[in-house]
């Protein structure tokens, strides 16, 4: 678990600090939060409060939220810091080492990496006072995410959107990893395929994507150059991934074969399609003319099998969803499919695996004897332990 400490300045999307500082407790960080006078004036004390499970700190010359945690005991107690929203106002006070408020002292005061993630309206981030201030915090060391492109509050069109959540909690893990994998390049495969059976409906299973994001993402934070073949799920990119969509099994294939020379790890979490439809329909079948409707279905090649001949000096990581002697069915999908690991996950439960935010998995080696248990836990962790293990593996 590290400390994340989360700065609020004055600014509209500071409503969007609540869903960082609920990603972050998610996945088993301590927060506590520093906001600006202003920022309180959009988001209450008492919801940030409830949110991250510590009093706010918000004042610099205050007896009482002084004596709870100092704010140099604060700057001192986290193992990263992230202002989001941070204002044109407050990147100006940063940028030139004000400590006129609490959380412009605590930066100064700061000896952890620093990310701000600048939101405001296009203009004030076009300015050329705004831009100089952001070069100057880069040049010493504070990471800059975003801001994004789009509609903007002030009603203004452009650049200075908070980027979304998600990339924020990217940048959190990132700026927090040492770096394990750094010179990997690592090809994920995640979500389903779908196999269209006409031009509106397709074949597919329950694979919500979030166990194959999990595993881009937290390959990222470490580190690695991350290439992700998603199947048709609506996730958003993590951070710092190249991302390749695809529909079918056959897409899928010719996306890994395509990405595979580049790839050092290859970690084929996706569920794909086992079979797909002989002969696609060209128009919309329509229900009135058949009462029974037969599908000819052909089996899909196996994208990880065909992918082990060619893997080289390649860790290549295989998945086996089972709904019974999950061990027992995983050591014999390891035999045949002649991956380097296998991750074995039991399908037929409610609370992980498909379409769930947790899972539960063993870890298979060589042979399948070397098995390492990984209970119930957020995708993210469970994520992190199955890159602990590869990472041992092309260690060895
Ligand atoms: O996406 P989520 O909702 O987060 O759910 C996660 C998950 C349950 C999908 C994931 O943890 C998982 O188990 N993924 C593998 C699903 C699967 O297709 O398992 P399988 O036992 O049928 O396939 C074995 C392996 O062969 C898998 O690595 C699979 O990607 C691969 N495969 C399968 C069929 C095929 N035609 N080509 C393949 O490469």
């Amino acid at each position: 678990m590290s400390r994340v400490l989360v700065g609020v300045s004055g600014g509209i999307a500071a409503y969007k600090a609540c869903e960082l500082i609920r990603g972050l407790r998610t996945r088993e960080h301590e927060v506590r939060v520093a906001t600006t006078q202003n920022a309180l004036r959009f988001v209450s004390s008492l919801t940030l409060q409830a949110l991250s499970g510590h009093a706010v700190r918000s004042e610099l010359f205050s007896l009482s939220q002084e004596s709870e945690i100092s704010h140099i005991e604060l700057a001192d107690w986290a193992d990263v810091a992230i202002v989001a929203p941070a204002t044109a106002g407050f990147l100006a006070r940063i940028a030139h080492g004000m400590a006129d408020d609490l959380l412009a002292t605590i930066c100064l005061a700061l000896r952890a990496p620093l990310i701000v993630a600048p939101a405001m309206n296009v203009n004030m981030y076009r300015h050329p006072a705004t831009q100089a201030n952001l070069d100057v915090l880069a040049k010493r060391g504070v990471r800059i995410v975003g801001p994004d492109r789009g509609e903007l509050a002030c009603g203004w069109e452009g650049e200075g959107r908070l980027v979304a959540v998600e990339e924020l909690l990217g940048a959190v893990e990132q700026a927090l990893d040492p770096g394990t994998y750094q010179g990997e390049v690592v090809l994920v495969t995640a979500g389903p395929t779908a196999e269209a059976v006409d031009p509106v409906r397709v074949l597919t299973n329950r694979s919500s994507g979030k166990m194959g994001f999990a595993l881009a993402e937290q390959a990222a934070r470490r580190g690695a150059e991350v290439i992700l073949v998603a199947g048709p799920v609506g996730l958003p990119t993590p951070y710092g991934v190249q991302r390749m969509n695809v529909e079918s099994a056959a897409q899928m294939q010719q996306a890994v074969m395509d990405a595979l020379d580049r790839a050092t790890i290859v970690i084929m979490a996706a569920a794909v399609a086992d079979y797909r439809v002989a002969e696609r329909a060209r128009e919309k079948i329509k229900r009135e003319t058949q009462d029974v409707l037969t599908l000819e279905l052909l089996r899909n090649p196996d994208i990880l099998a065909e992918l082990v001949p060619r893997k080289g000096g390649r860790t290549v990581v295989g998945f086996a969803a089972e709904t019974e002697r999950v061990l027992e069915n995983a050591r014999a999908k390891l035999e045949r499919k002649g991956c380097d690991l296998i991750v074995a996950n039991d399908v037929a439960r409610q609370d992980t695996g498909f379409d769930v935010d947790r899972n539960a998995v063993w870890i298979l080696g060589p042979g399948g004897n070397d098995v390492v248990e990984v209970p119930a836990a957020a995708k993210q962790e469970v994520a992190a332990r199955i890159l602990d293990r590869i990472r041992q593996v092309r260690d060895a």
